[in-house]
């Protein structure tokens, strides 16, 4: 089929698909001549990981496979995301250059995705001469047509340092939980978003001194201005979308948008190409998306076809932190500029955790995809089919190693590779690898040949819905489709008394086979690479797929060897170690971090009276679900001290039990109870408090000094 013929095709399947919205997508459903496939660009600041896999490129990969077998004209673009703040605040870490920082990772995730068969046809980087020209074109366009808005406004910056400081490099207490770490964009504790003027005694991270605020002079783009345009674009136009990327863009379009700035004071990034203008850069969020632009260009000289043509379809593959870039800012620069086209669709996914926790490069929670290899090694398929058969399409998923094990024991190996494998081993045994002729076909026969059509068909319709589990799911039941008609045949006992009629079987099976070289390509390619080379058939066009006579009589086949191995408990318990060793070295590091507080004198240490007690009695306040009253003997008194620790501990408990308190604060009425005093605890990182008892039983009064 030519690539009119397939966009038609996938215009008439997507209204099967979308059978009550049909009417809508008549209206907006365009031919195209050819597509455009966007990936993230991820930052260069650390490795990739499986959730960026499961995210972004897996469904991205599947697709522009998909694509390419239909013969449609297709490029796929990526590259590394070089600027922000996470790269110099990696790069002042290490002591060395962002420059250094960026190097390493761009090299490190370009050979994660070749070694894991992303094929996109470049991965760039915002770092080279080709972006900075055409992201500095970019502005400048946008700047002369009067675009931006120009605006001073107050913003914190470090005069020890002499530099502006960017959000994050601010930290102070958080207004919500007191959480003494929390960062000028976000509190990482509670999780709420931030402004740095919102931060309680905030200090700058690159001195340590406290911020002051400075004028600075920054353009903005009108959001507001295009906020007519982006409601009917996305919100009548493209009803489409995936449920989750439609709701977040009609969220942020009805709180209303403002004009967003679009460069920053910081010495990293594509300078801001105005005369007498030093020291600024373009908001990495501006030059980002415009990476694909000078990817495309630095792919081809012909790359205005795939930028300026409305015939041109373009896709960006991306997770869920990045709709409101790539559906309403991106957008709205490509309007102000003009001359370009719109994503015709934003399949953002979810996010994928792991092991019931958010992934989270900092605190090395992740599964990284050269470690993965190290520990399976050949086994890229068995993570690209667990992640996309687990993957976050329309919520939060988690990554186990038990469920990627029985992935890979249940479907992979039990499924595909049994089927195959007794296939082609059969037809070695009884034909010497040739393939036999199919002789009169019995109903059953039939249907099973029609199937073959049907499940092609729904694997097509699903992928082109952007409904990738489901789209591996109808590829894995051709092999189901397989195995049941070798079981319902047994053509190992038929042959001992009609082996004419396993020749036919035995045909059907090598059909069933050929078909899974096609159908499950865009999902396993490594595998169906080697499996092309057992079959000696090559064929890679989408629309053979569906096809009886892939294999003709005769055909000579090779020897197989197992698709697919079982993996063994003990190699699952070894990464569940790895990442119980991983949580176990984060609580450790999480209790040394905690910041330290400003240096007292040992004459203001010496003022808190700290000493040994014991609990005489113990009781719950009523009424509360927190407080126990306590009464203790303090070595100098017997007292009453409230404290807040009854969801720790059961009052019948803790009688007897020797702690340390403070005994010369000032007394304090809790609930009407006068407490007389604190009692010390530890408070771990989940905010369990435990409380302090001496190593040794000691007399009570004892001083703690
Ligand atoms: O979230 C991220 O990892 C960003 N680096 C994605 C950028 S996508 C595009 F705009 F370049
Ligand atoms: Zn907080």
């Amino acid at each position: 089929m030519n690539a009119e013929g397939f966009t038609k095709s996938l215009n008439l399947l997507s209204l099967f698909r979308l059978k009550n919205r049909e009417y809508l997508i008549i209206s907006i459903m365009k031919n195209f001549k050819r597509y455009l496939i966007t990936s993230a660009l991820p930052y260069a600041n650390g490795p990739i990981h499986i959730g960026h896999l499961a995210g972004v490129y897996v469904p991205s990969d599947i697709y522009t496979r998909y694509l390419r077998m239909n013969g449609v004209d297709v490029i796929s673009v990526c590259g590394s995301d070089e600027h922000g703040v996470p790269i110099t605040l990696k790069a002042r870490k290490e002591g060395v250059s962002p420059q250094v920082i960026v190097d390493r990772y761009h090299t490190i995730n370009k050979k994660a995705f070749e070694d894991f068969g992303i094929a996109f046809d470049i991965y760039s980087r915002t770092s080279n001469k080709v972006h900075y020209d055409t992201a500095s074109e970019f502005f400048r366009t946008l700047y002369d047509k009067g675009e931006f808005i120009e605006k001073s406004s107050d913003q914190y910056y470090d005069e020890e340092a002499g530099c502006f400081l960017a959000d994050r490099y601010i930290m102070g207490t958080c207004p919500h939980c007191g959480n003494e770490n929390a960062y000028g964009d976000q509190c990482e504790k509670c999780g709420t978003s931030l402004s740095p003027n919102e931060l309680i005694n905030p200090h700058s991270t690159v001195s340590g001194s406290k911020p002051v605020l400075r004028e600075t002079l920054h353009w903005y783009l009108p959001l507001d201005k295009y906020e007519p345009w982006l409601k009917k674009w996305i919100l009548e136009e493209h009803k489409e979308w995936k449920t989750n990327v439609y709701g977040q863009c009609k969220s942020w379009l009805d709180q209303g948008l403002q004009p967003r700035a679009v460069s920053r004071d910081l010495d990293w990034g594509v300078p801001v190409p105005v005369e007498g203008i030093e020291g600024k850069v373009l908001y990495v969020w501006f030059d980002a998306p415009i990476g694909y632009i000078s990817a495309t260009k630095e792919l081809t000289p012909d790359w205005e076809k795939y930028w300026k043509d409305k015939e041109t379809r373009m896709v960006h593959f991306i997770g869920k932190d990045n709709i409101v870039f790539h559906c309403i800012i991106f957008p709205a620069m490509l309007n102000a500029e003009g001359s370009y086209i719109l994503p015709e669709n934003v399949p953002a996914n979810e996010f994928l955790n792991l092991e019931n926790d958010k992934i989270s490069t900092s605190r090395n929670w992740a599964v990284w995809l050269h470690e993965y290899l190290e520990d399976f090694p050949g086994k890229q398929d068995v993570l690209r089919y667990a992640l996309c058969a687990n993957a976050p399409e329309t919520k939060d998923n988690d990554f186990t190693w038990k469920d990627f094990q029985a992935r890979n024991n249940n479907e992979l190996v039990a499924i595909l590779g049994n089927f195959i494998n007794r296939t082609l081993v059969l037809t070695n045994n009884y034909y010497s690898g040739r393939v036999p002729e199919r002789g009169t076909t019995d109903t059953n026969d039939d249907t099973v040949l029609k199937e073959i059509g049907r499940l092609k068909e729904n694997v097509g319709a699903s992928l082109e819905a952007f409904r990738f589990r489901e789209a591996l799911k109808e590829a894995m039941n051709l092999a189901r489709l397989g195995n049941k008609y070798l079981a319902d045949a047994e053509p190992w006992k038929v042959i001992k008394t009609d082996p004419e009629r396993v020749k036919t079987i035995m045909n059907i099976a090598l059909q069933i086979t050929a078909n899974l070289t096609i159908v499950c390509e865009p999902f396993l390619p490594f595998s169906m690479e080697k499996l092309r080379g057992w079959l000696n058939y090559n064929e890679l066009k989408w629309s053979k797929a569906g096809e009886s006579d892939l294999l003709l009589p005769g055909h000579v086949i090779n020897k197989p060897e197992l698709l697919f191995e079982k993996i063994e408990d003990e190699e699952i318990t070894r990464q569940v170690d790895k990442l119980l060793a991983t949580k176990k070295a984060n609580e450790a590091s999480d209790a040394k971090t905690v910041a330290g507080k400003e240096s007292i004198t040992f004459d203001d240490f010496t003022k808190v009276d700290i000493r040994t007690a014991t609990i005489l009695e113990a009781e719950k306040v009523p009424k509360t679900t927190k407080l126990l009253k306590l009464k203790i003997d303090t070595g100098l008194d017997i007292r009453t001290i409230v404290s807040g620790i009854a969801e720790y501990y059961e009052p019948e408990a803790i009688i007897g039990r020797q702690i340390s308190i403070i005994a010369n604060l000032e007394p304090r009425k809790i609930k009407g109870i006068e407490s007389q005093g604190m009692i010390l605890m530890a408070e771990d990182k989940d905010g369990k408090l435990v409380m302090v008892t001496p190593s040794a039983n000691v007399s009570n009064g004892s001083m703690i000094k």
